[in-house]
């Protein structure tokens, strides 16, 4: 990862990206150079400017005023994105940011898209060697940030980057038990605590939603329990994040096509690598909250004993489920982590998942869609950490009338709803298995791209892990 440093009295750089109001030459840019750049600026009504000469890139953003800080930052986030391509593209090694505006903070946000658009998985494309880039330091220059702040973006960043790392790892990389074992080295490096139930574990505790999903399967699943305690934590009851872990979901036997379908599987656990990478961020920034994490893990496939369309399964809390469709597998999962996130009696259970197509449809890959049972203060803080963050929530509605389209005549409830509102009813199923505030967040959409978006790059996002962390700091 490149990595954001702070400088003081920097007078002389290479590349350079300098945020203002109003242009000064605090580079020593030759007289001639500064006098073009000078001119273009107050000739257009310019809002970046790009100059490049022998050995120097120079980018030039403009900040408007009376702009909405959350648009600001997110702006300064995908212009850090595309200068740091261009320093890549030119082999630089170095990038100093020059903010010569009052809002010193915007130079952080620049530097965050900087190093998120760094990021390549190429680590099984040898051939790719020659393509790596180059950009190894970003340098805040001359600015009253503190250390600390950087601190934390280096550590958030590198989350993120971790985060995607697991969720751009094929399958044949990376299975439910390489899943678990990752979080325990996550748990390691950062400190937190990490406990892996087996399959032996997960039968004592009759997990039979888990167990259902994993049943066609030859890799065992595991359920990964992470815990965060620091010495005075400021909450009493534990927070407690849950991340969907289908680390493959082939949709077992209601098998899905492979085109742009199947073959975007791998991303199935980005609600797991969420959180797990959440809970790593917040251990090595030492924040000062209680949090569990609770990932339930397996492939989804259609093996010897696959449970088939129409079986009825008891759940871990001894509810039954009738399951007529094998590719809506996630709610089977992560109910009965739900269940067994009641023996924690938690302040609050958030769970992430890339849950349902319905969302993504509802919705497309710029935001997550949000829907839960909590009060209105905690329902503002997460909307607010997803503006702080971008990755927004789409409020959607929990209205008892979803219930009835769950309903089954001869189990409790079909893991399955109707042809509508299909992201609702998914989580109205999970509902069910919760006796605490509760909150569902389904990033089917911007969890896995097949075309870059600025800093959030192709493939895994890294999506969640930003904004859990943003969440529990400001708590
Ligand atoms: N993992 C999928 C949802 C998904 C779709 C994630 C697209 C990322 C991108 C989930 O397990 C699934 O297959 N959901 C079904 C549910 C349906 C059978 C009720 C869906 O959305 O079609
Ligand atoms: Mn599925
Ligand atoms: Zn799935």
């Amino acid at each position: 990862m490149a990595n954001i440093l702070l400088k003081s009295k920097v007078t002389n750089s290479t590349n350079v990206l300098v945020i203002t109001e109003n242009f000064k030459n605090e580079f020593n840019l030759p007289d001639k150079v500064n006098d073009y750049i000078v001119n273009e600026l107050s000739q257009k009504d310019k809002k970046t400017l790009t100059y490049n000469y022998i050995g120097k890139y120079i980018s030039i953003f403009i900040v408007e005023k009376g702009k909405e800080i959350s648009v600001l930052n997110e702006q300064l986030r995908r212009h850090g994105s595309i200068v740091a391509d261009s320093v890549n593209l030119n082999k630089g090694k170095d990038l100093y940011i020059y903010n010569q505006t009052k809002q010193q903070s915007l130079s952080l946000f620049a530097a965050e898209g900087m190093v998120l658009s760094n990021y390549q998985f190429i680590k099984h494309k040898p051939t790719a060697e020659k393509n790596k880039n180059t950009l190894q330091s970003i340098i805040i220059a001359n600015s009253n940030i503190k250390q600390s702040q950087v601190d934390e973006l280096n550590i958030v960043c590198s989350a993120t980057i971790l985060a995607r790392d697991l969720v751009n790892e094929p399958v044949n990389y990376l299975n439910a038990t390489d899943l678990s074992n990752a979080f325990k080295a996550m748990g390691k490096l950062s400190g937190f605590k990490v406990d892996v139930l087996n399959r032996k574990k997960i039968k004592e505790l009759k997990m039979g939603g888990l167990l259902a999903v994993n049943a066609g399967s030859v890799d065992e699943p595991t359920f990964s329990v992470m815990e965060y305690k620091p010495n005075k934590p400021k909450n009493k009851k534990p927070y407690i994040l849950i991340g969907k872990g289908v680390v493959y979901d082939t949709g077992g036997l209601s098998l899905k096509p492979t085109l742009a379908s199947m073959d975007l599987m791998k991303c199935d656990m980005a609600g797991a690598a969420a959180v797990g990478c959440a809970m790593y961020a917040i251990a090595k920034a030492k924040l000062n909250i209680h949090v569990i994490a609770l990932v339930p893990a397996t492939d989804n496939r259609p093996g010897f004993n696959a449970f088939a369309p129409g079986d009825i399964i008891t759940m871990m809390d001894g509810s039954t489920v009738e399951m007529l469709n094998s590719d809506a597998e996630g709610r089977m999962i992560l109910a009965d982590a739900l269940h067994y996130a009641k023996r924690f009696n938690p302040e609050l259970v958030i769970d992430i998942a890339t849950l349902t197509g319905a969302a993504m449809a509802a919705i497309g890959t710029f935001g997550m869609v949000g829907m839960g049972n909590i009060s209105n203060n905690q329902k503002n803080k997460l909307h607010q950490s997803g503006i702080n963050v971008y990755e927004r929530i789409a409020e959607f509605p929990f209205w008892d009338e979803y219930d009835e389209l769950m309903k089954s005549d001869i189990a409790d409830q079909k893991n399955i709803g109707g042809a509508l509102g299909g992201s609702i009813t998914a989580g109205k199923f999970l509902a069910k298995f919760t006796n605490f505030p509760y909150y569902h967040i389904d990033i089917a959409g911007p969890a896995f791209l097949s075309s870059k978006d600025s800093y959030r790059g192709k493939g895994g996002t890294g999506y969640g892990v930003r904004f859990f962390f943003d969440f529990f700091k400001n708590l």
